[in-house]
C-alpha cells in the first residue's frame, strides 16, 4: 500500500508575541503524508517491523537521523537466534536474509586455557542459530524493504513526535534539502535504540525504569583477523576474554576491563597482550583494529513498552548486557509482536494483540535478562577473584562444570543461547 503524500499548513502564534506590532505569524508548511505506521529509526528492530508490515499489506514510513552508508557499516551483534530466523523464515523472508550465513552449533570455554567444546546443537536436536554479522541483515533488510516498494527516509532531521494519546499521532522532521514534512499515521513505532527521541515524549510517571549495573567495563574491538575457529569465552585470574567471527576475516573481541575504563589505557599492542594471556595462546595472530569501544556492563528495561499509540521496541525499550547476544534478538521479537498486533487491528479491527503488546515483550525481555546476568556471573566471577572473591569464585566454576557434567543444566543452556522457544 502506497503512502500518499499532500501538502498541509500549520500556523502557529507565538505566546511571546509583541503586543504593539500585533502578533507574529509564523507559517510552517509541511509536505505531509498518510501512512498506517511511522518507524522511527532504521537499525535492526524498525527495519524488521518495515519489512513484516510490507508484507502483510500494511503501510509505513521509516524516519532515520543517519545516512544510509552510515547504518549499513554499523557493526554490532553477529548471531541471529533460532527463533528469530524461523521467524523470518515465516514471513517468507528467510531466503534473502540468511543466503550463505553459516549455522552456529558449537561454542568454546576455555578456562585457564584449557577449552572444551560445548556443542549446543546436540541438546536443542540439532536446531541452530546462523552466524549473520548485524551490517549485513540491516543491509539485506534495507534491500528488501527498498525492492517491495518501502518508504525509507535516510538522514531525517528534528524528528518529534505528537498527539500520540488520539486517535491520530503525528510525527514532524526536516530533511536533508531543509524541508520540514509531517506524517500522520495510526501507530507510532519507536525504534530509535537508547538514546533516540521516542522514549522521551512518555510523560514522567507513565512509565517505570528498572537499572542493573555489573560494575565491570567491557573493551570491545573489531579486528581484521579471522576469529578462533568456534565462539570462544575465555575465564581466567587475568579477567574474561571472548571472540567471536564477523565474516571470515575479521572478529570481535571483549576483555574485561575496570567500569569507567579509558580506551587511552588500551593502546593496540596492550590488547593484544592482554588477549593472548586470557586465550592462553601466545601464539595468536594479531591485525589492524578497526574500531574499538568501552562498553558499560548495563542492563535497563523501561515498562510499559507502550504508550498510547507509541510502542517501543528493541533498545528503545530494553537494554541488555551483550553475553549471551540477546540485544538484537530481542529487538527481533518485539518487532515481531508489533506486527501481528497492528495487523490485527488494521485488517481485523482487533485491538487485544496490541494492548497484549507489551506484556508479551516484557515476558521474553526478563527472561533473557535473567539468562544474561546468570551467564555474566558464571563466566566473569569464576575467572577474575576480585569480583565477587574466592567463596563466588568455586560456586561460579561449580555452575561452570555443570553444563558439562548434567544433561539438565546443558540443555537449558543450550536452549537458550539458541533461542529454542
Ligand atoms: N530520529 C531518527 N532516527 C533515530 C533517532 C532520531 N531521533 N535516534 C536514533 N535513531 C536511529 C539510529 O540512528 C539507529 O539507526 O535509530 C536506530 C536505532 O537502531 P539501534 O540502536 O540498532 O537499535 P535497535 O534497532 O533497537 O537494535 C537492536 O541490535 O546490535 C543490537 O545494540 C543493538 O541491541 C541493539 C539491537
Amino acid at each position: 500500500m502506497a503512502a500518499s503524500p499532500f501538502l498541509s499548513v500549520l500556523v502557529t502564534i507565538p505566546l511571546t508575541a509583541p503586543a504593539r506590532r500585533g502578533p507574529v505569524i509564523l507559517v510552517t508548511s509541511y509536505e505531509t503524508t498518510a501512512t498506517t505506521v511511522a518507524i522511527i529509526g532504521a537499525g535492526a528492530a524498525g527495519l524488521t517491523l518495515a519489512n513484516l508490515l510490507q508484507r502483510c499489506g500494511v503501510s509505513c514510513v521509516v524516519l532515520e537521523r543517519q545516512s544510509r552508508a552510515y547504518v549499513e557499516k554499523r557493526q554490532r551483534a553477529g548471531v541471529v537466534e533460532h527463533r528469530a530466523v524461523r521467524m523470518f523464515e515465516e514471513w517468507g523472508l528467510g531466503d534473502e536474509l540468511f543466503a550463505g550465513a553459516p549455522a552456529s552449533g558449537t561454542i568454546e570455554i576455555r578456562v585457564d586455557g584449557a577449552g572444551r567444546l560445548f556443542h549446543e546443537s546436540e541438546y536443542t536436536g540439532g536446531v541452530q542459530s546462523r552466524m549473520c554479522p548485524q551490517q549485513i541483515l540491516v543491509q539485506r533488510l534495507i534491500g528488501t524493504f527498498l525492492d517491495g516498494g518501502g518508504d525509507l527516509r535516510f538522514e531525517s532531521a528534528g524528528v518529534a513526535l505528537h498527539d500520540l494519546t488520539g486517535d491520530q499521532p503525528r510525527v514532524t522532521y526536516q530533511d536533508a534539502a531543509g524541508t520540514q514534512h509531517e506524517i500522520v499515521c495510526q501507530f507510532v513505532a519507536g525504534c530509535d535504540g537508547d538514546h533516540g527521541v521516542s522514549r522521551t515524549v512518555v510523560p514522567a510517571g507513565a512509565m517505570r525504569t528498572y537499572t542493573y549495573d555489573y560494575g565491570i567495563g567491557l573493551l570491545t574491538v573489531l579486528a581484521d583477523v579471522p576469529a578462533s575457529r568456534y565462539p570462544l569465552f575465555a575465564v581466567s585470574e587475568h579477567g574474561f576474554a571472548a571472540r567471536f567471527a564477523r565474516g571470515p576475516n575479521a572478529s570481535r573481541n571483549y576483555l574485561q576491563c575496570l567500569p569507567g575504563d579509558d580506551l587511552a589505557n588500551w593502546p593496540d599492542d596492550r590488547f593484544w597482550d592482554e588477549l593472548r594471556q586470557r586465550v592462553g595462546e601466545d601464539g595468536l595472530a594479531s591485525g589492524p583494529v578497526t574500531e574499538k569501544g568501552i562498553v558499560e556492563m548495563r542492563s535497563r528495561v523501561h515498562e510499559p513498552m507502550s504508550y498510547g499509540r507509541l510502542f517501543l521496541v528493541g533498545d528503545a525499550a530494553h537494554i541488555i548486557n551483550p553475553m549471551g547476544g540477546k540485544g538484537m534478538n530481542l529487538a527481533l521479537h518485539d518487532a515481531e509482536v508489533l506486527a501481528r498486533g497492528v495487523r490485527a487491528a488494521v485488517r481485523d479491527g482487533d485491538e487485544a494483540p496490541l494492548r497484549a503488546y507489551s506484556e508479551i515483550c516484557l515476558r521474553r525481555v526478563w527472561d533473557h535478562q535473567e539468562f544474561s546476568r546468570w551467564m555474566t556471573e558464571m563466566l566473569y566471577e569464576s575467572g577474575d577473584v576480585s569480583l565477587a572473591g574466592p567463596f563466588r569464585q568455586r560456586l561460579a566454576r561449580a555452575r561452570l562444570e555443570r553444563l558439562f557434567t548434567s544433561r539438565a543444566a546443558a540443555n537449558m543452556f543450550a536452549e537458550l543461547m539458541v533461542g529454542l522457544t
